[in-house]
């Protein structure tokens, strides 16, 4: 054909063995009666699962027509969907996305309606439990993002309740979400997820970073997006506290790796620089500096601005300016200029130790932290407490005298992480913690179930060892299982054995990136 001229390509493959498409079997799902598919794309996946230009600079509309067995039911990321004779279900996606954003499912899988414009999907054993969680809940923080961020362009916006093996906290699969199971807290506790995963709706899928070396533009931007919501919805003295969360992941992360290391700055090279044909996975730079680093720059850009309704403003002309499209930083911040014609009068891209360039390209610390004082009143009390039970001689008075029926989940997991920070405690203290507070070491809340992992082993408290087992069979998400084998392989022998003896039954059960990077942590020849 000549230039111009449209050409049509018929393509006939089959897509194996992941990475991208993962095929459970019974044993691996919840209900453990059939088995499961499901594809995870992001970052570079998708390429095993269809033919693509896999990168997110590249945007485009599809369909798809997909025929599964009796008994089961398929599902996409897609603004439309029909069920025909032959189980054959015909989905069409009539916006333009990146083909990370492409997904689907098959599987033993219902659904209930939540809301409006939302459903939740789960396997049948869980269905219950998922409506329970969410009824009424997810529209508040759509119709909030609207007006925050100008319209929602998905049409609906639905949750699919995954197997407990998947890897992350959640996908922003558009029109249906993907999260891990873990999320079935009973009192939408770690409901900060799903805010999370609908700020993309407006920042990473309808203004897309154009490389995967400038994710801070997905993920920096809706951590900023979905604490607005969040300020909205539950107040300041709440949202600090979570981003307080996010501020100590942080830490730990640059603490664990050194402030200087090259990822740990916001604009990551990727690239091969000597070498065309080794690139590097952009799966393996993930970590927390895009998501905390990155909004600490948002913060710092609203900062500048100095007025958040002014802020607002801005985020929704942004998204207007480049919904649909793939953009780089310079886009961003040539706009935010732009936008604020006295800022870029006074060179505020410039102020020596702040400076756009020093964000984007310098590894380390934020030079800018926003303000989460207003979260002193929950942290407070938990720093307090935290300082108690570190002490040499336990004030059981003291400890006693503070009630923490009433705590909410991230108040007892900022107390747990300062607990950890302090760890190991003088000897007897956790044992001691244990017994006072069967809610949190009993606990069934998966971020409460982590911290008194990391806790047990911190303070090699063997008695508790099993629970980092259980935890560990119960659940393969990547943020929970790669801190505790670290802190495992960075223990004792006693807690290298118990690593290799949870990897040997659990790593089938893990997603293949997963299952690689622990391998990795423990010397076994995996990811690089
Ligand atoms: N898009 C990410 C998940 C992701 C990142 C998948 C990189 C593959 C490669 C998702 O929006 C996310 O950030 N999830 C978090 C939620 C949290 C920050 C509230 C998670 O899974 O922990
Ligand atoms: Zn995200």
């Amino acid at each position: 054909p000549r230039a111009g001229q449209l050409l049509t390509l018929l393509i006939d493959y089959e897509a194996g063995e992941g990475p991208g498409v993962c095929w459970l079997s019974p044993e691996q799902t919840a209900g453990k009666q059939k088995p499961y598919m499901y594809t995870q794309g992001q970052a570079v996946l998708n390429r095993s699962f269809f033919p693509c230009f896999d990168t997110p600079s590249v945007k485009f509309t599809y369909s798809a027509t997909v025929k599964v067995p009796e008994g089961f039911t398929a599902v996409m990321s897609a603004t439309s969907w029909e069920k025909q004779k032959d189980n054959t279900f015909v989905f069409k996606m009539s916006q333009p996305i990146p083909s990370y954003l492409i997904a689907l499912v098959v599987g033993d899988i219902v659904s209930a309606d939540v809301g409006p414009r939302s459903r939740v999907w789960a396997e049948p054993c869980l269905i219950e439990a998922a409506k329970k969680e969410y009824d009424g809940v997810i529209e508040e923080f759509l119709v909030v993002g609207e007006k925050l961020f100008g319209p929602y362009v998905w049409g609906r916006y639905d949750i699919l309740f995954m197997p407990p093996s998947f890897p992350f906290g959640g996908m922003e699969n558009p029109c249906l979400t993907f999260v891990t199971p873990c999320l079935l807290a009973g009192d939408r506790s770690l409901v900060d997820v799903i805010i999370h995963e609908i700020s993309h709706s407006w920042f990473g899928n309808l203004v897309t970073n154009a490389t995967w070396g400038e994710f801070w533009l997905n993920e920096g931007f809706t951590m900023y997006a979905q604490r607005r919501i969040s300020t909205e919805v539950y107040g300041l003295p709440y949202t600090c506290l979570e981003a307080a969360t996010g501020r100590a992941l942080l830490r730990q992360h640059m603490d664990a790796t050194g402030e200087d290391h090259p990822l740990n700055k916001l604009r990551v090279v990727i690239e091969p620089g000597f070498c065309l044909f080794l690139g590097i996975n952009p799966d393996d730079t993930y970590n927390e500096t895009p998501y905390e680093k990155g909004y600490c720059f948002v913060s710092y850009l609203a900062h500048l601005v100095g007025n958040q309704r002014k802020f607002d403003a801005f985020l929704q002309a942004y998204v207007n300016r480049f919904k649909f499209q793939s953009i780089t930083a310079d886009d961003t911040l040539g706009f935010f200029l732009e936008y604020f014609p006295e800022l870029k009068e006074k060179g505020v891209d410039s102020i020596p130790g702040f400076e756009f360039d020093r964000w984007l390209n310098t590894p380390g610390w934020p030079p800018y932290l926003p303000d989460l004082s207003p979260g002193q009143q929950l942290m407070r009390p938990a720093d307090e407490l935290a300082e108690l039970w570190a002490a040499d001689g336990l004030n059981m008075e003291a400890i006693e005298a503070v009630d923490i029926t009433g705590w909410r989940t991230y108040q007892l997991v900022y107390f747990l992480d300062q607990v950890l920070q302090k760890s190991p405690l003088p000897e007897g203290n956790v044992k001691r913690l244990s017994k006072m507070y069967p809610k949190i070491s009993k606990a069934q809340n998966a971020e409460l179930r982590l911290r008194w992992c990391q806790i047990v082993l911190e303070n090699n408290l063997e008695a508790e060892y099993s629970k980092v087992k259980d935890f560990l069979h119960s659940q393969g998400k990547q943020k929970y299982t790669l801190p505790l084998y670290r802190a495992m392989w960075g223990g004792s022998e006693a807690t290298r054995a118990l690593a290799m003896e949870i990897f040997s039954a659990t790593a089938p059960q893990l997603h293949i990136n997963v299952q690689n990077y622990v391998k990795k942590i423990l010397g076994l020849g995996g990811a690089e």
